[in-house]
């Protein structure tokens, strides 16, 4: 088909491919060519035991449509490993999705170590892993796509997980600084914000949202930013239902406290605090060197505070 988006030729890693979001992944970048390895462990939702049967089942799916594909039964910790399933099996790897994830859910008062080291061992550090021993491959050949998963709850704060929403977090700065240095060696690095009816999801959705909100709606997403024609680098989308979009960083104007008219004080703060956190003329900085940036003008009082202007354009009640 004229246009349709092609992965002949590349090698993708779906991390956590055995099941939900991952399995749609793994079968989409397949349907279109790519050679996949399907890694899953296969344990419970709280990453207990093993099993080869979720990642086998997705690859004898592939391969009945035709496809390419191997199972890899490696948990996320051993990322060289699956790596090199890639190596050994397709001679390269192109394309590396960092789905793999449990949870364990508890209030902070309950949450034992045990549940916080496990949840951030399996995302951030598994992530890590996989992406470390990827990253000689992708650099020496110049090309590479990666896929971090975060998570609204990363992003917000959710009640019971706060193990989760550390990894998720944890997951956009890595993924952050991942941009900044494979920019120059054609390695992107995207984060998305899924939201879908799995096994992770089926008791934490309502029913009606749950049948709503398809794995198959997430992974569209997924192949664009896989693809090479993809310029996206750094970006973090969420995708839920058939939504799609983009978030960013927002910044008050704030307030600085020039030596020569003002003095920093506690008070001053107090004093000035809904001038500081008002939002409604914030700017976006998109890298440190944009945050460093505005902060200089600021600090040399050379930022144009639109709130003043608007303030003193507007009628003077008292006249
Ligand atoms: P899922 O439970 O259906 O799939 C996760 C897969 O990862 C399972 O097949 C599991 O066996 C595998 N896995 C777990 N630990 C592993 C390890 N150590 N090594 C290798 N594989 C391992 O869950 P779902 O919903 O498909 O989630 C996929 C990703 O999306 C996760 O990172 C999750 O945190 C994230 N996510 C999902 C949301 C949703 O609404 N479903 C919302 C936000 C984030």
């Amino acid at each position: 088909k004229i246009g349709e988006m092609r992965f002949d030729g590349k090698v993708a890693i779906v991390t956590g491919a055995g099941g939900g979001l991952g399995r749609e992944y793994a079968i989409s970048l397949a349907d279109r060519g790519a050679s996949v390895v399907v890694n899953d462990l296969g344990g419970t939702r709280s990453g207990q035991g093993k099993n080869n049967a979720a990642a086998d089942k997705v690859v004898q799916e592939i391969i009945s449509k035709g496809g390419k594909a191997v199972a890899d039964y490696n948990s996320v910790e051993e990322g060289e490993k699956i790596i090199q399933t890639a190596i050994s099996n397709f001679g390269r790897i192109d394309i590396l999705v960092n789905n793999a994830g449990i949870l364990r859910d508890k209030s902070f008062l309950k949450l034992s170590v045990e549940d916080w080291n496990i949840v951030l061992k399996v995302h951030l550090q598994g992530s890590f892993l996989v992406t470390k021993a990827a990253w000689p491959y992708l650099r020496e050949q110049k090309y590479g796509r990666i896929i971090m998963t975060s998570s609204g709850a990363g992003i917000y704060g959710n009640f019971g997980q706060a193990n989760y929403s550390a990894a998720k977090l944890g997951l956009l700065g890595l993924s952050n600084t991942l941009a900044v240095e494979g920019k120059k060696y054609g390695i992107h690095c995207n984060t998305i914000i899924p939201l879908a009816g799995s096994r992770l999801t089926e008791d934490i959705l309502p029913s009606e949202l749950f049948d709503k909100l398809k794995p198959e709606y997430v992974s569209p997403l997924v192949v664009w930013l896989c693809h090479e024609s993809c310029p996206e680098t750094g970006g973090v989308f969420e995708a839920a239902g058939s939504w799609i979009g983009k978030y960013q960083w927002q910044r008050s104007v704030g307030k600085a406290y020039l030596p020569a008219n003002e003095k920093l004080t506690a008070e001053s703060i107090r004093d000035n605090w809904n001038l500081i956190t008002d939002m409604s003329d914030c700017n976006t900085p998109a890298s440190v060197q944009e945050q460093m940036g505005l902060l200089v003008e600021a600090l040399t009082g050379s930022v144009t505070d639109r709130r003043k202007q608007t303030q003193s354009q507007q009628p003077n009640k008292d006249n």
